[in-house]
Protein backbone atom coordinates (compact mmCIF):
# COMPACT_ATOMS: atom_id res chain seq x y z
CA UNK A 1 0.00 0.00 0.00
CA UNK A 2 1.51 3.55 -0.78
CA UNK A 3 -0.84 5.36 2.28
CA UNK A 4 -0.71 8.77 2.46
CA UNK A 5 2.12 8.83 -0.39
CA UNK A 6 1.36 10.01 -4.07
CA UNK A 7 2.99 7.21 -5.59
CA UNK A 8 4.50 4.37 -4.70
CA UNK A 9 8.07 5.40 -6.33
CA UNK A 10 8.71 8.04 -3.40
CA UNK A 11 7.34 5.87 -1.01
CA UNK A 12 10.24 3.62 -1.97
CA UNK A 13 12.44 6.44 -2.12
CA UNK A 14 12.08 7.26 1.89
CA UNK A 15 12.33 3.72 2.34
CA UNK A 16 15.68 3.77 1.85
CA UNK A 17 17.46 4.53 5.11
CA UNK A 18 14.74 1.98 6.97
CA UNK A 19 16.33 -0.95 4.18
CA UNK A 20 19.94 0.07 5.09
CA UNK A 21 19.10 -0.76 8.58
CA UNK A 22 17.30 -3.62 7.60
CA UNK A 23 20.55 -5.26 5.59
CA UNK A 24 22.59 -4.66 8.76
CA UNK A 25 20.44 -6.08 10.93
CA UNK A 26 19.69 -9.45 8.59
CA UNK A 27 23.58 -9.66 7.85
CA UNK A 28 25.03 -9.50 11.21
CA UNK A 29 25.74 -12.60 13.50
CA UNK A 30 24.86 -12.53 17.31
CA UNK A 31 28.50 -10.93 17.70
CA UNK A 32 27.19 -8.08 15.59
CA UNK A 33 29.97 -9.09 12.97
CA UNK A 34 28.57 -9.33 9.21
CA UNK A 35 27.99 -12.53 8.07
CA UNK A 36 26.68 -14.42 5.03
CA UNK A 37 26.38 -17.96 4.57
CA UNK A 38 29.72 -20.16 4.70
CA UNK A 39 29.06 -21.99 1.66
CA UNK A 40 28.62 -18.30 -0.21
CA UNK A 41 32.01 -17.08 1.21
CA UNK A 42 34.20 -20.48 0.16
CA UNK A 43 32.33 -20.28 -3.46
CA UNK A 44 33.51 -16.19 -3.64
CA UNK A 45 37.19 -17.40 -1.91
CA UNK A 46 37.36 -20.55 -4.29
CA UNK A 47 36.81 -18.46 -7.82
CA UNK A 48 39.94 -16.87 -9.27
CA UNK A 49 37.46 -14.38 -11.16
CA UNK A 50 33.65 -13.31 -10.47
CA UNK A 51 31.04 -12.57 -13.68
CA UNK A 52 28.74 -10.33 -12.37
CA UNK A 53 25.47 -10.78 -14.83
CA UNK A 54 22.43 -8.44 -14.77
CA UNK A 55 20.15 -5.73 -17.15
CA UNK A 56 18.89 -2.24 -16.30
CA UNK A 57 19.32 -0.81 -12.83
CA UNK A 58 20.54 -3.83 -11.08
CA UNK A 59 23.40 -3.83 -13.68
CA UNK A 60 24.16 -0.62 -12.71
CA UNK A 61 24.67 -1.42 -9.20
CA UNK A 62 26.42 -4.64 -10.42
CA UNK A 63 29.39 -1.84 -11.29
CA UNK A 64 29.74 -0.17 -8.16
CA UNK A 65 29.73 -3.71 -6.73
CA UNK A 66 32.88 -4.90 -8.64
CA UNK A 67 34.57 -1.78 -7.11
CA UNK A 68 33.92 -3.11 -3.71
CA UNK A 69 35.30 -6.56 -4.20
CA UNK A 70 38.04 -5.85 -6.28
CA UNK A 71 38.97 -2.75 -4.50
CA UNK A 72 38.41 -4.93 -0.74
CA UNK A 73 38.73 -8.53 -1.38
CA UNK A 74 40.81 -8.31 -4.82
CA UNK A 75 39.30 -10.90 -6.66
CA UNK A 76 39.01 -9.48 -9.91
CA UNK A 77 35.33 -9.25 -11.38
CA UNK A 78 33.87 -8.31 -14.66
CA UNK A 79 30.35 -7.27 -14.92
CA UNK A 80 28.24 -8.01 -17.93
CA UNK A 81 24.54 -7.37 -19.07
CA UNK A 82 22.27 -10.29 -19.52
CA UNK A 83 21.54 -9.94 -22.91
CA UNK A 84 24.55 -9.66 -24.13
CA UNK A 85 25.84 -12.47 -22.39
CA UNK A 86 24.18 -15.02 -24.10
CA UNK A 87 25.31 -14.90 -27.58
CA UNK A 88 28.61 -13.43 -26.71
CA UNK A 89 30.50 -14.69 -24.24
CA UNK A 90 33.69 -14.00 -22.81
CA UNK A 91 36.50 -16.17 -22.90
CA UNK A 92 35.95 -17.24 -19.09
CA UNK A 93 38.45 -17.66 -16.47
CA UNK A 94 39.47 -21.19 -14.83
CA UNK A 95 37.50 -21.26 -11.84
CA UNK A 96 34.59 -18.67 -12.63
CA UNK A 97 32.00 -17.98 -9.99
CA UNK A 98 28.19 -16.09 -11.55
CA UNK A 99 26.72 -13.49 -9.20
CA UNK A 100 23.10 -12.66 -10.64
CA UNK A 101 21.53 -9.63 -9.22
CA UNK A 102 17.86 -9.53 -10.34
CA UNK A 103 14.89 -7.26 -8.02
CA UNK A 104 11.91 -9.31 -9.27
CA UNK A 105 14.75 -12.89 -9.63
CA UNK A 106 12.29 -13.57 -13.36
CA UNK A 107 13.79 -11.43 -15.68
CA UNK A 108 14.28 -13.49 -18.83
CA UNK A 109 17.78 -12.21 -20.06
CA UNK A 110 19.27 -12.85 -16.54
CA UNK A 111 17.74 -16.52 -16.86
CA UNK A 112 18.80 -17.53 -20.28
CA UNK A 113 22.18 -16.80 -19.17
CA UNK A 114 21.72 -18.58 -15.73
CA UNK A 115 20.24 -21.57 -17.92
CA UNK A 116 23.46 -21.88 -19.61
CA UNK A 117 26.44 -21.25 -17.33
CA UNK A 118 24.63 -23.92 -15.00
CA UNK A 119 24.89 -26.29 -17.93
CA UNK A 120 28.64 -25.29 -18.17
CA UNK A 121 28.54 -26.42 -14.67
CA UNK A 122 29.45 -23.42 -13.00
CA UNK A 123 28.50 -22.56 -9.18
CA UNK A 124 25.90 -19.13 -9.64
CA UNK A 125 24.83 -16.98 -6.53
CA UNK A 126 21.80 -14.86 -7.22
CA UNK A 127 21.19 -11.52 -5.08
CA UNK A 128 17.48 -10.98 -5.27
CA UNK A 129 14.70 -8.94 -3.85
CA UNK A 130 12.53 -12.23 -4.07
CA UNK A 131 12.67 -15.07 -2.28
CA UNK A 132 11.76 -18.59 -4.27
CA UNK A 133 11.75 -16.11 -7.05
CA UNK A 134 13.02 -18.64 -10.22
CA UNK A 135 16.79 -17.21 -10.42
CA UNK A 136 16.94 -18.10 -7.17
CA UNK A 137 15.50 -21.33 -7.17
CA UNK A 138 18.02 -21.99 -10.12
CA UNK A 139 21.26 -20.93 -8.68
CA UNK A 140 23.57 -22.47 -6.13
CA UNK A 141 23.40 -19.85 -3.71
CA UNK A 142 20.77 -16.62 -2.67
CA UNK A 143 21.36 -13.40 -1.06
CA UNK A 144 18.28 -11.47 -0.19
CA UNK A 145 17.73 -7.55 -0.08
CA UNK A 146 15.56 -7.32 2.18
CA UNK A 147 14.29 -4.16 0.44
CA UNK A 148 10.41 -5.45 1.09
CA UNK A 149 7.88 -5.05 -2.31
CA UNK A 150 9.39 -2.79 -4.81
CA UNK A 151 6.19 -1.42 -6.93
CA UNK A 152 7.19 1.07 -8.74
CA UNK A 153 8.81 0.30 -12.45
CA UNK A 154 11.48 2.45 -11.55
CA UNK A 155 13.85 0.69 -9.62
CA UNK A 156 14.99 3.03 -6.17
CA UNK A 157 15.28 1.51 -3.24
CA UNK A 158 16.59 -2.25 -4.82
CA UNK A 159 19.76 -0.71 -6.21
CA UNK A 160 21.11 0.97 -3.07
CA UNK A 161 19.92 -2.67 -1.41
CA UNK A 162 21.64 -4.05 -4.17
CA UNK A 163 24.81 -2.32 -3.36
CA UNK A 164 24.31 -2.16 0.37
CA UNK A 165 24.18 -6.55 0.39
CA UNK A 166 27.68 -6.03 -2.46
CA UNK A 167 29.11 -4.07 0.15
CA UNK A 168 28.81 -6.92 2.92
CA UNK A 169 29.54 -9.86 0.04
CA UNK A 170 33.06 -8.07 -0.89
CA UNK A 171 33.48 -7.10 3.41
CA UNK A 172 33.34 -10.84 4.46
CA UNK A 173 35.02 -12.34 1.66
CA UNK A 174 37.91 -9.79 2.34
CA UNK A 175 37.82 -11.34 5.51
CA UNK A 176 37.76 -15.39 4.37
CA UNK A 177 40.82 -14.39 1.94
CA UNK A 178 42.52 -12.71 4.63
CA UNK A 179 42.22 -9.29 3.67
CA UNK A 180 42.12 -6.64 6.58
CA UNK A 181 39.63 -3.45 5.92
CA UNK A 182 40.83 -0.35 7.04
CA UNK A 183 37.05 0.80 8.03
CA UNK A 184 33.98 -0.45 9.77
CA UNK A 185 31.25 -1.44 7.17
CA UNK A 186 28.73 -1.57 9.68
CA UNK A 187 28.66 1.84 10.98
CA UNK A 188 29.90 2.95 7.80
CA UNK A 189 26.47 1.66 6.48
CA UNK A 190 24.48 3.22 9.70
CA UNK A 191 26.16 6.74 8.94
CA UNK A 192 24.90 6.16 4.70
CA UNK A 193 21.37 5.58 6.47
CA UNK A 194 21.45 8.65 8.33
CA UNK A 195 22.91 10.46 5.02
CA UNK A 196 20.04 9.08 3.09
CA UNK A 197 17.43 10.40 5.39
CA UNK A 198 18.57 13.66 5.39
CA UNK A 199 18.75 13.61 1.95
CA UNK A 200 15.00 12.23 1.61
CA UNK A 201 13.95 15.40 4.22
CA UNK A 202 14.97 17.79 1.75
CA UNK A 203 12.53 17.15 -0.95
CA UNK A 204 11.87 21.00 -1.82
CA UNK A 205 15.73 21.15 -2.86
CA UNK A 206 15.40 18.78 -5.29
CA UNK A 207 12.26 19.91 -6.82
CA UNK A 208 13.43 23.10 -6.86
CA UNK A 209 16.62 21.87 -9.14
CA UNK A 210 14.33 20.07 -10.93
CA UNK A 211 12.05 22.86 -12.25
CA UNK A 212 15.49 24.58 -12.17
CA UNK A 213 17.31 22.71 -15.23
CA UNK A 214 14.70 20.06 -16.11
CA UNK A 215 11.45 21.06 -16.47
CA UNK A 216 11.55 22.08 -20.33
CA UNK A 217 14.87 20.55 -21.41
CA UNK A 218 15.08 17.96 -24.55
CA UNK A 219 17.76 16.32 -23.09
CA UNK A 220 20.79 15.87 -20.31
CA UNK A 221 23.86 14.77 -18.83
CA UNK A 222 25.01 12.75 -16.00
CA UNK A 223 29.12 12.53 -16.01
CA UNK A 224 31.60 11.30 -13.47
CA UNK A 225 34.73 9.88 -13.32
CA UNK A 226 35.45 6.60 -11.82
CA UNK A 227 32.22 5.48 -9.56
CA UNK A 228 30.25 8.99 -10.17
CA UNK A 229 30.20 7.43 -13.92
CA UNK A 230 28.23 4.90 -12.74
CA UNK A 231 26.20 6.42 -10.76
CA UNK A 232 25.40 8.82 -13.35
CA UNK A 233 24.60 5.95 -15.70
CA UNK A 234 21.60 5.20 -12.68
CA UNK A 235 20.68 8.75 -12.51
CA UNK A 236 20.46 8.79 -16.44
CA UNK A 237 18.35 5.58 -16.75
CA UNK A 238 16.01 6.84 -14.35
CA UNK A 239 15.34 10.20 -15.77
CA UNK A 240 14.55 8.76 -19.44
CA UNK A 241 12.69 5.87 -18.02
CA UNK A 242 9.89 7.97 -16.06
CA UNK A 243 10.12 11.65 -17.52
CA UNK A 244 10.90 10.77 -21.15
CA UNK A 245 13.68 13.22 -21.39
CA UNK A 246 16.91 11.85 -23.26
CA UNK A 247 19.44 11.53 -21.04
CA UNK A 248 22.87 9.71 -21.13
CA UNK A 249 25.67 9.02 -18.29
CA UNK A 250 29.38 9.47 -19.80
CA UNK A 251 32.78 9.22 -18.07
CA UNK A 252 34.14 13.13 -17.80
CA UNK A 253 36.93 12.02 -19.89
CA UNK A 254 35.33 10.61 -22.76
CA UNK A 255 32.96 14.05 -23.45
CA UNK A 256 35.52 15.43 -25.75
CA UNK A 257 36.12 12.37 -27.58
CA UNK A 258 32.54 13.48 -29.31
CA UNK A 259 29.70 14.02 -27.09
CA UNK A 260 30.87 17.25 -26.57
CA UNK A 261 29.10 17.84 -29.67
CA UNK A 262 25.96 17.78 -28.30
CA UNK A 263 26.21 20.83 -25.89
CA UNK A 264 24.03 23.69 -26.26
CA UNK A 265 23.37 26.47 -25.17
CA UNK A 266 21.66 25.42 -21.45
CA UNK A 267 21.92 22.04 -21.75
CA UNK A 268 21.73 20.54 -18.37
CA UNK A 269 24.64 18.79 -17.44
CA UNK A 270 24.40 17.06 -13.52
CA UNK A 271 27.89 16.37 -12.75
CA UNK A 272 28.83 14.00 -9.76
CA UNK A 273 31.73 14.96 -7.30
CA UNK A 274 32.41 12.67 -4.80
CA UNK A 275 35.78 10.51 -5.65
CA UNK A 276 38.80 13.07 -4.17
CA UNK A 277 41.26 11.23 -6.40
CA UNK A 278 39.11 12.69 -9.73
CA UNK A 279 37.61 15.79 -7.89
CA UNK A 280 39.53 18.04 -9.94
CA UNK A 281 39.32 16.07 -13.16
CA UNK A 282 35.44 16.04 -13.24
CA UNK A 283 35.76 19.98 -12.18
CA UNK A 284 37.87 20.28 -15.58
CA UNK A 285 35.21 18.85 -17.63
CA UNK A 286 32.78 20.79 -16.12
CA UNK A 287 34.52 24.21 -17.16
CA UNK A 288 34.78 22.45 -20.71
CA UNK A 289 30.64 22.34 -20.69
CA UNK A 290 30.14 25.26 -19.49
CA UNK A 291 32.20 27.39 -21.60
CA UNK A 292 30.04 25.27 -24.35
CA UNK A 293 26.93 26.93 -23.36
CA UNK A 294 25.85 23.97 -20.90
CA UNK A 295 23.76 24.76 -17.07
CA UNK A 296 25.80 22.77 -14.96
CA UNK A 297 24.13 21.07 -11.36
CA UNK A 298 27.16 19.77 -9.56
CA UNK A 299 26.58 17.60 -6.75
CA UNK A 300 29.29 16.87 -4.85
CA UNK A 301 30.22 15.68 -1.47
CA UNK A 302 31.10 17.27 1.94
CA UNK A 303 34.99 17.91 1.83
CA UNK A 304 35.31 18.61 -2.04
CA UNK A 305 32.85 20.94 -2.19
CA UNK A 306 32.92 24.58 -4.26
CA UNK A 307 30.94 27.75 -4.18
CA UNK A 308 29.93 26.98 -7.33
CA UNK A 309 28.50 23.61 -6.25
CA UNK A 310 24.28 23.26 -6.24
CA UNK A 311 24.04 20.49 -3.80
CA UNK A 312 26.36 19.06 -1.49
CA UNK A 313 26.22 15.47 -0.32
CA UNK A 314 26.26 14.62 3.55
CA UNK A 315 29.54 12.68 4.00
CA UNK A 316 29.77 8.98 4.02
CA UNK A 317 32.78 6.92 3.30
CA UNK A 318 33.93 7.83 -0.14
CA UNK A 319 33.68 4.35 -1.40
CA UNK A 320 30.09 4.27 -0.35
CA UNK A 321 28.56 7.56 -1.49
CA UNK A 322 27.07 5.70 -4.40
CA UNK A 323 24.55 5.21 -1.45
CA UNK A 324 23.90 8.39 -1.54
CA UNK A 325 24.81 10.28 -4.40
CA UNK A 326 22.07 8.07 -5.87
CA UNK A 327 18.98 9.44 -4.20
CA UNK A 328 19.16 13.15 -5.38
CA UNK A 329 18.99 12.02 -8.95
CA UNK A 330 16.50 9.78 -7.99
CA UNK A 331 14.46 12.37 -6.08
CA UNK A 332 15.14 14.99 -9.05
CA UNK A 333 14.00 12.39 -12.03
CA UNK A 334 10.62 12.18 -9.65
CA UNK A 335 9.75 15.66 -9.91
CA UNK A 336 10.85 15.96 -13.43
CA UNK A 337 8.60 13.67 -14.59
CA UNK A 338 5.84 14.97 -12.38
CA UNK A 339 6.21 18.73 -13.75
CA UNK A 340 5.69 16.81 -16.75
CA UNK A 341 2.39 15.22 -16.53
CA UNK A 342 4.12 11.84 -16.70
CA UNK A 343 2.96 8.62 -14.99
CA UNK A 344 6.23 7.94 -12.45
CA UNK A 345 4.90 4.64 -11.51
CA UNK A 346 3.86 3.41 -14.98
CA UNK A 347 5.85 4.87 -17.43
CA UNK A 348 4.94 3.60 -21.00
CA UNK A 349 6.43 1.02 -22.72
CA UNK A 350 7.99 -0.22 -19.79
CA UNK A 351 6.88 -3.43 -17.07
CA UNK A 352 7.70 -3.94 -13.77
CA UNK A 353 9.84 -7.19 -14.42
CA UNK A 354 11.00 -7.82 -17.92
CA UNK A 355 10.03 -12.02 -18.66
CA UNK A 356 10.59 -12.45 -22.26
CA UNK A 357 14.42 -12.38 -23.79
O1 LIG B 1 14.18 -7.37 -11.67
P1 LIG B 1 15.51 -7.00 -12.28
O2 LIG B 1 16.40 -6.34 -11.28
O3 LIG B 1 16.20 -8.18 -12.92
O4 LIG B 1 15.17 -5.97 -13.41
C1 LIG B 1 16.18 -5.49 -14.26
C2 LIG B 1 15.73 -4.29 -15.06
O5 LIG B 1 14.65 -4.63 -15.89
C3 LIG B 1 15.30 -3.13 -14.15
O6 LIG B 1 16.32 -2.77 -13.26
C4 LIG B 1 14.92 -1.91 -14.98
O7 LIG B 1 16.04 -1.40 -15.64
C5 LIG B 1 14.26 -0.85 -14.08
N1 LIG B 1 12.96 -0.51 -14.57
C6 LIG B 1 15.07 0.41 -13.94
O8 LIG B 1 14.46 1.33 -13.10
Amino acid sequence: EKGTYPHYMLKEIDEQPLVMRKIIQQYQNENNELHIDESISQAMTEADRIYIVACGTSYHAGLVGKQFIEKWAKVPVEVHVASEFSYNMPLLSEKPLFVFISQSGETADSRAVLVQVKELGYKALTITNVPGSTLSREADYTLLLHAGPEIAVASTKAYTAQIAVLSILAAVTAKTRGVELSFDLVQELAIVGSAMEALCDDKETMEAIAREYLSTTRNAFFIGRAVDFYVGLEGALKLKEISYIQAEGFAGGELKHGTIALIENNTPVIALATQEHVNLGIRGNVKEVAARGANPCIISMKGLETEEDRYVLPPVHEDLSPLVAVIPLQLISYYAALHRDCDVDKPRNLAKSVTVE
